[in-house]
């Protein structure tokens, strides 16, 4: 047990382009504990409605799924393939971007996806899914934080140096969390004031809900 711990400690760390030490001290992640940050819509966002993301979704040739921490916590991964199922019968290729560090252990996606049966062939890796986000015409974002901010690629900041799914270089970006608040690093996520980025501000399950009916019914 002790070993295998270990392990996994030393390939997160690898992952997040960390030392082994810092991992351990726990110097990066404020956010699980802290209180979030601005809650509610703020100042440069730009958010979107059931009906428009419903639209978009449907019209798209390609959409990326990117599933992060909130969406676990919302056990919303049933709600997810469903609507990915949806988008699918009407053409639409779908993908989901799995970070290593997504979630909170090893692996956390993978196995939540997996129990919900989406196909292992649609679960792509950070460096084989990474090329394809400038193809895609929608990334969908839901409960991921973290993994997505664009503050990692400069330095001087808590998650410099981490790689992160290149969502922004999606035509573009649909946002499904509650609030403004953080992820696990405690920080702000630059993505969510970029032009091509809409936030639909709630929870996963019921929003992924939301979204399944809203296709239903305005596309036939
Ligand atoms: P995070 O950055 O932690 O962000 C998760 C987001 O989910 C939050 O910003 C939260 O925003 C949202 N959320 C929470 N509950 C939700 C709900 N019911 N519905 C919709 N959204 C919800 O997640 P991430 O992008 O997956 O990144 C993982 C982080 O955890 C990284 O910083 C990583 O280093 C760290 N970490 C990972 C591991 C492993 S091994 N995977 C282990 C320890 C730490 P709202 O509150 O606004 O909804």
């Amino acid at each position: 047990m002790g070993a295998s711990g270990g392990i996994l400690t030393k390939l997160m760390a690898d992952a997040m382009n960390r030392s082994l030490g810092s991992i351990l001290i726990g110097g990066f992640g404020t956010g699980d504990g802290a209180a979030p940050g601005a809650v509610g819509a703020a100042e440069g966002i730009r958010t979107i409605d059931a009906d428009d993301a419903a639209i978009r979704l449907a019209y798209a040739g390609r959409v990326i799924v990117v599933p992060g921490y909130g969406l676990a916590a919302a056990q919303a991964q049933h709600e997810l393939h469903e609507l990915t199922e949806l988008l699918e019968s009407r053409g639409v290729r779908v993908d989901y971007a799995i970070h290593p560090v997504a979630g909170r252990m090893p692996g956390h996606m993978n196995v939540l996806l997996a129990e919900a049966k989406v196909p292992y062939s649609q679960m792509k890796e950070m460096e084989e899914i990474n090329p394809e986000f400038p193809r895609a015409d929608v990334a969908l974002v839901i409960g991921a934080n973290d993994v997505t901010n664009p503050a990692a690629r400069r330095p001087g900041t808590p998650i410099s140096g981490m790689p992160i799914l290149d969502v922004d270089r999606a035509e573009t970006v649909i946002v499904v969390k509650r609030s403004m608040g953080h992820g696990y690093a405690g920080i702000d996520n630059e993505l969510y004031t970029e032009p091509g980025t809409r936030m639909f501000l709630a929870d996963a399950k019921s929003a992924l809900g939301t979204l399944t009916t809203a296709v239903k019914t305005l596309v036939r």
